[in-house]
């Protein structure tokens, strides 16, 4: 039995990478829906059906022990149908205004996320619920995911372009400044090294993948998913996803093949 991270695209792999810190001889199954990608331009009806489906298939061939939505974008509108689908327990990504809004010193937070994400009704619960007192700035970045993508398929990364993508979460009035960041999107993190050279000014940014690795530890137990054979594959769901073959190994995934749903 294994642990199966799900997600659009590469984005998680920052779970992935956390999860293997915490095990490092896990047993992991990462599955990208590439044919899929980007899931921030998929009607939510249709995002929840197309969940639903590459879950079933995933869960119909290996009947993982927990299965990770490592995507804010799916997490924050198919996480009740896939628990009312499925008897596996599932543990999502959803954007962390929680701990930001608990962080912040200047209670001016900035929420970097897909623009679908930033448009759902859970991510505005979540501001209502947790940093009603803060000033929260929710940016829906309109290609910052694909510039993640593109950087693990050996793109160089356009930092103009970047700090466009970024810079409405940075404000500054009477006196305070947006000082913490949440990442609202798994692939972010990829781009960390680039994000933080073109940010306005220094901020905290939070990248949720060591709390996502700690919950499914809770979820999981003492029934640690490690067979020995150290055998972590990469399933993405069209032919062109077999391209990324290189970056899932540097992850630790030593193959990769192609799964239709
Ligand atoms: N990694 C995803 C997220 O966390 C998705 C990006 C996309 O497919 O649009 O939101």
């Amino acid at each position: 039995m294994t642990i199966v991270v799900f997600d659009s695209g590469m984005g998680g792999l920052t779970v992935a990478s956390a999860l293997s810190r915490q095990w490092p001889d896990a047993d992991l199954c990462y599955v990208a829906d590439t044919e899929a990608f980007p899931y921030g331009a998929w009607d939510e009806r249709k995002l929840i059906d197309r969940v639903c489906a590459v879950a079933g298939a995933v869960i119909g061939e290996l009947d993982p022990r927990c299965f990770v939505v490592a995507c804010n974008t799916a997490s924050t509108v198919a996480l009740d149908a896939l628990r009312a689908g499925f008897a596996t327990p599932f543990v999502g990504t959803v954007p962390a205004i929680k701990p930001a809004a608990t962080l912040t010193r200047s209670a001016v937070i900035g929420v970097l996320a897909t623009p679908a994400t930033v448009a759902r009704e859970y991510t505005q619960a979540l501001v209502e619920t947790y940093a009603y007192h803060c000033e929260v700035i929710l940016h829906g970045c309109p290609g910052l995911a694909a510039m993640a993508d593109a950087k693990m398929r050996g793109a160089a990364v356009d930092e103009d372009a970047l700090r466009d993508e970024i810079a409405p979460v940075f404000v500054e009035r009477n006196g305070r400044r947006t000082d913490v960041v949440v990442l609202g999107c798994t692939h972010y993190p990829l781009l960390l090294d680039e994000i933080e050279r073109v940010a306005a000014w220094p901020v905290t940014f939070i990248d949720p993948a060591d709390a996502i690795a700690r919950r499914v530890a809770q979820i999981v137990g003492d029934r640690k998913p490690v067979s020995g054979n150290n055998t972590n594959e990469a399933l993405v769901t069209s032919d062109d996803g077999l391209a990324l073959a290189g970056a899932f190994l540097r992850f630790g995934f030593g193959s990769t093949r192609c799964f239709t749903p």
